[in-house]
């Protein structure tokens, strides 16, 4: 499928959306939203693919909702179209893992699309913040909520009511982010761990980002019961059984998904 906005390519099991409006710096405008969730839908429903890397340009993954375009809503666009989420959200919703590669900035909308993957991987140029305040608005994909349980109420509540940026060392000590690599290697370590996440059992993989989500909206009970019952169910798996049957042959597993 031909995208206007977004570059979209595969190497093996990895599935890459490339955010691709250099002269708005990614800013996530309708038609851009509109391209990332066709292309999610495409690798969610390609059995080839493992795992979806998301990543912007050098200079910016996503500056954020394209203000040009939003400035002047009313509330009944915002009500009926149900701004923000709608597309956005899709990331959110894969059941497949997924990577955000971000290098530059990662700004209000930009920031709030990163939170939505399962692992932030940062360029060491990696700028991260929340400055809706300083438009007149608030963050309106996820900031105020995912912001504040990434790194706690003390930094999300500066972030967000001053829109200062946090760089990637910061970034990565406030739990933010997984890791922080040189620019140069951004892409390719964020592929060389999409890799070894599709390496494993593509069905266990989807079981633990269930689980790790889980802890997000049960209680320490709940979650620990959901993990159990979950943890059980492993047990039907053949890649369970040739995972712990290659342990004990001291060779590589090989995984078949089922
Ligand atoms: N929307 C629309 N256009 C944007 C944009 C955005 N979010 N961010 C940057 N651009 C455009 C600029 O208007 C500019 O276009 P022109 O060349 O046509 O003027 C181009 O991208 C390059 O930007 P700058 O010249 O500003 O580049 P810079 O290097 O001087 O500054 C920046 C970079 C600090 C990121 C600055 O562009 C900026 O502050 N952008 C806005 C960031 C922002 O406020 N994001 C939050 C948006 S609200 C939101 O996201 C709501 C939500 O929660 C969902």
């Amino acid at each position: 499928m031909a995208y206007e906005n977004i570059l979209v390519e595969t190497s093996g099991p990895v599935g890459l959306i490339r955010l691709n409006r250099p002269k708005a710096l990614n800013a996530l405008s309708d038609g851009l939203v509109t391209d990332m969730e066709k292309a999610l839908n495409a690798f969610e429903d390609d059995p080839a693919i493992g795992v979806i890397v998301v990543t912007g340009s050098e200079k910016a993954f996503a500056a954020g909702a394209d203000i040009k375009e939003m400035a002047g809503f009313g509330y009944m666009d915002a009500y009926l179209n149900d701004f923000i989420t709608k597309k956005w959200g899709r990331l959110a919703t894969c059941r497949k893992p997924t990577i955000a590669a971000v290098a530059g900035y990662a700004l209000g909308g930009g920031c709030e699309l990163a939170m939505m993957a399962d692992i932030i991987i940062a360029a060491d140029t990696a700028k991260f913040g929340q400055p809706e305040v300083t438009i007149g608005t608030i963050p309106g994909a996820g900031g105020t909520q995912r912001l504040t349980r990434a790194i706690g109420k003390a930094k999300a509540m500066e972030m967000c009511l001053t829109g200062r940026m946090m760089d990637a060392a910061e970034a990565e000590r406030s739990g933010l982010v997984a890791r922080v690599v040189p620019a140069a290697d951004l892409l390719d370590e964020a592929m060389k761990l999409a890799e070894r996440i599709a390496g494993m059992s593509r069905p266990v993989t989807m079981m633990v980002k269930e689980c790790v989500n889980r802890a997000y909206e049960a209680t320490l009970a709940e979650g620990l019961l959901f993990e159990r019952r979950v943890f059980h169910s492993t047990f039907a798996l053949e890649d369970q059984k040739e995972g712990m049957s290659a342990f004990g042959e001291k060779r590589q597993p090989a995984f078949k998904g089922k």
